[in-house]
Parts: structure tokens; sequence; C-alpha cells
């Protein structure tokens, strides 16, 4: 086929996995409306920045490049510039682009993705900006095309939004109240992926432990798992994230009783003070948070537990820190990322006015890391010698004469291969332990 005539897309994406599966929608739109992908700026004839809005850099970022883009649209006027994702919620980032950023065409919002058709036929290039964002949705929408990063490993939505109200997190604005999908939904797209030679799955939602709360015939996320481990040829599944406050015991049982389930729990506690978690509005205490984490490890002695924290919240004193410290020597985390306090306009925690300098917020970070990166690294080297299942994933990024995969406590491990094992699950033995990865051989 003569391609030179096909109009070309770049999408790039910023945030979280979320966002990446958005974008692979996106993605897949685009490409039934017979738009072809490509890297390049330059030459694209529509670029769309699927943006976050989480923490002020995530927000920089975006500012950043889209300056960039007023030379490429300059040079090229039939360029079509689209800005979508969670920072379009918000009505004075919309004003923002309005006022400094005109060289953009159309503004999308996280709740009408499938409207993009309509929205590239609608706009023109020589009338205004087109501005379409939904404050929420009431329904989901089925079955929109998806342009698959991999052909092994997927995302599953199985709920959307997030009830939650945290008092540091701008997520419940941007992405609407919660919303869970039906699972006779949720199964088919698994069974439909399994089809295809899909092996992993990951499903993804802010707080996956509420799932079908607010479905009409009650399912629990663990009654939602039981199902999914019965699809066959899906041999791995995954999940995040996971709140404490809703993690059941069923849950737990039900991690140790299905082999898919992989070994792994993503549990977020953000900080170990009682009193800063109150402030954060989290619903549970640091003992409430151990002992869970107690828990888990007693039913399923080799799991992975990671974690999100965040350091400076507003009022967090030195004790409160040392709280923070205290659980994350006790939880024996295998990795967490962690994340300086950001102001997020609009959020309860930016009315603060007891906010940390940035001197002692970034000390505390540093401290933070060093204890978690030694026992990272001791977790990590407890698995020498062992056997590992791993699904490789690529050739190595830094190393192109090995592979690099993920074991079921979803830990990244390099080992000498051939490229046509990516996608399958391979047995490996761990050599060698580093902070963030593992080294190994492949065994028969
Ligand atoms: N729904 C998930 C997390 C979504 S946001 C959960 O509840 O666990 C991912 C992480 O970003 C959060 O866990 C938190 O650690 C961090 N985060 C959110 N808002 C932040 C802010 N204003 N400043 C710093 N970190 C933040
Ligand atoms: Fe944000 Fe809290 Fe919801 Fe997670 S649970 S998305 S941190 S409000
Ligand atoms: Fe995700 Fe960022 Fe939105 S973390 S939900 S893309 S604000």
């Amino acid at each position: 086929m003569n391609n030179t005539n096909q109009k070309k897309y770049l999408v790039v994406t910023w945030g979280c996995q979320m966002n990446e599966h958005d974008s692979e929608k996106i993605e897949g739109i685009l490409e039934s409306l017979g738009y072809i992908s490509t890297s390049d700026k330059e030459e694209a004839d529509l670029i769309i920045y699927n943006t976050c809005l989480v923490r002020e850099n995530a927000e920089l970022k975006v500012y950043g490049n889209l300056g960039e883009l007023k030379r490429i649209k300059r040079e090229n006027p039939n360029l079509i510039i689209a800005v979508c994702g969670c920072m379009m919620q918000k009505e004075d980032v919309r004003k923002v682009i309005k006022e400094k950023y005109s060289h953009v065409d159309i503004i999308f919002g996280t709740h009408n993705i499938h409207k993009l058709p309509e929205l590239i036929e609608d706009h023109d290039q020589k009338m205004n900006m087109l501005v379409d964002v939904w404050n929420d949705s009431k329904e989901i929408i089925e079955d929109l095309p998806t342009k698959r990063k991999y052909d092994f490993k997927a995302f599953i939505n199985i709920m959307y939004g997030c009830n939650n109200f945290c008092t540091y997190c701008i997520v419940p604005y941007t992405r609407g109240r919660e919303k869970s999908r039906e699972p006779k939904d949720i199964l088919k797209e698994a069974k439909r992926l399994s089809e295809q030679g899909y092996k992993e799955i990951t499903l993804l939602g802010q707080n996956v432990n509420s799932y079908g709360k607010n479905l009409e015939e009650k399912v629990s996320f663990a009654e939602l798992l039981y199902m999914l481990n019965d699809v066959e040829g899906i041999e791995r599944i995954r999940f995040m994230t996971s709140h404490p406050k809703d993690l059941s015991e069923d849950l737990i049982d039900e991690m140790t009783n299905c082999d898919k389930v992989c070994n792994h729990l993503h549990l977020p506690f953000q900080s170990g003070s009682d009193r800063i978690l109150k402030k954060m509005n989290r619903k549970y205490t640091k003992r409430q948070y151990l002992t869970l984490v107690d828990k888990i490890r007693k039913a399923i002695p080799d799991i992975a537990i990671t974690t999100d924290i965040i350091v400076g919240f507003p009022g967090e004193t030195e004790e409160d820190f040392e709280d923070t410290i205290e659980v994350v020597k006790h939880s024996k985390f295998d990795s967490a990322f962690t994340f300086l306090y950001s102001i997020r306009e609009g959020t309860p925690a930016a009315k603060d006015k007891d906010q940390i300098p940035d001197d002692i917020k970034h000390t505390r970070f540093n401290r933070l890391l060093e204890v978690l990166k030694e026992i990272s690294l001791e977790r990590n080297k407890n698995l020498i010698g062992k056997e590992v299942k791993v699904l490789v994933e690529e050739i190595s990024k830094n190393d192109s004469t090995k592979l690099s995969g993920r074991t079921d406590t979803n830990k990244l491990i390099h080992f000498e291969g051939n490229e046509s094992l990516i996608g399958s699950i391979v047995n490996v033995k761990v050599n060698t332990a580093k902070t963030w990865t593992l080294e190994g051989e492949i065994i028969e």
C-alpha cells in the first residue's frame, strides 16, 4: 500500500498507567481513522499531548513541550495540536493554554476520549481553539479500539475515578467519581486478550479494593479476581492500586489461593504519622497499616510489597517523618515511589499555611531514600541462588546483548538469551542483586 498520503500522528503521554492506557485508546481511535504513527514531530499531521496534573513538575514539563510546538506549527500550519488528559480538566489550566499557547487547536478531557473523531472533524484551523471538556461522565464507553504497546501484556481498566479525596491529591478532580466496569465486560476483554496470545493482564483503578461497590449487582474485587483466574491462557494477573483502608481478608485469601495472581502488592501508605495520615484523609493509622502488612506477609511469605510515600506534607515534623522511616523499616518494602509534597491548587492541603520549606523536604527525602535503598538491596539479595519465573519483555535498555523481564514479584531482571523469547515465560536463576535490579541466567 502507498502510505505517502496517509496522515501521521504522534501521541506523547505523561502520568500514570491510567494515562498510558488512555493513550493506547487514543492511538487505537486514530488508527481506525486511517492515521499512522510517527515519532517525528516535524512530519506529524496531528500531535496529541496526554497530560498529568498530579505534581507540579509533571505540569511544567507539558508547558515546556507545548512551547516548543509553536515553531513546528509555524513551519507546518496544517498541523493539528491537541491537548488532553488530567491537566485539561482544570479550568485555570485551560485558561493558561488559551492565553499563552494559542497554537493549540483542540482541548479535550479525560471523560470524552471517544469523541476524538468528531473533534478532529469539527475543528477548523482558521477558527479559535476547540474546547470540549466534561466534568464527569455517567456511562462507561466500552469497546474503544486500542493500540496496545505490547502484544503479551495488557492493561485493563476495571474502574474509573476516585471518591477518596486524599487532601493532597488532584486525581478526584480530574477523573471524576468512582465507576466500576461490569464484570462481564472485563471478562470479555480478558478473554479476547487471551485469544490474541496475551499472557499478562494488569487491572487498573485508583483504588481497586473498592471495585464493584456502585454496580447494580455487587461484585467484590476478590470475586472479580476469582473470575479472571479462570480465563484460560492468561498466566499472570496484576493490579494497582490498593488502598490500605479497603483491603479485605477475602483479597488476601484470593491471593493465597489463585495461582495466576502475582505475588506483588502495591500498597501506598504515604506517611507513617497518625497525625499526618488524618490530615491527609487516608482513614487508617500507622498501627493499622503495619498490622495489615504483617497479616499479608504471614499469609503470603514470599510476596513483594511496594508503596508510595509523600515527604513534606504540610505540618510534617521531624517526629512525623521518623514515623514514616519506622514504617519503612518494619514493612521491608521491595521498592517505593517517593514524592516531595507538591501543592495542587484546588485541593484542601494547598490552603494549609504550614508548608514545609524545600530544604527540609529535600533532606528528609534523601534520608528516606537511603533507608529504602538498603532494604531493597537486602530483599533482592535474598533472591540470590533462587529460581524465578520471568516474563521476557524486551532487549535490555542498557545492554543490547541481554534481555530483560519481570519476575512474578515485579522485579526487573536482566539475563542473556535469544530475542525470540520475548513474550514468553522462562525460568531464570538469580546470580546478582543490585538495589533496583537483578541479574541472572536462563535455566531449562
Ligand atoms: N490512587 C493511587 C495513587 C494515585 S497518585 C493511590 O491512592 O495510591 C500516585 C501517587 O502520587 C500517590 O500515591 C501519592 O504518593 C503521590 N501524590 C499524589 N498527589 C501528590 C502531591 N500533591 N504531592 C506529592 N505526591 C503526590
Ligand atoms: Fe488520590 Fe487518594 Fe484517590 Fe489515590 S485514593 S487517587 S491518592 S485521592
Ligand atoms: Fe494519572 Fe496524573 Fe491523572 S497520575 S490520573 S495522569 S493526574
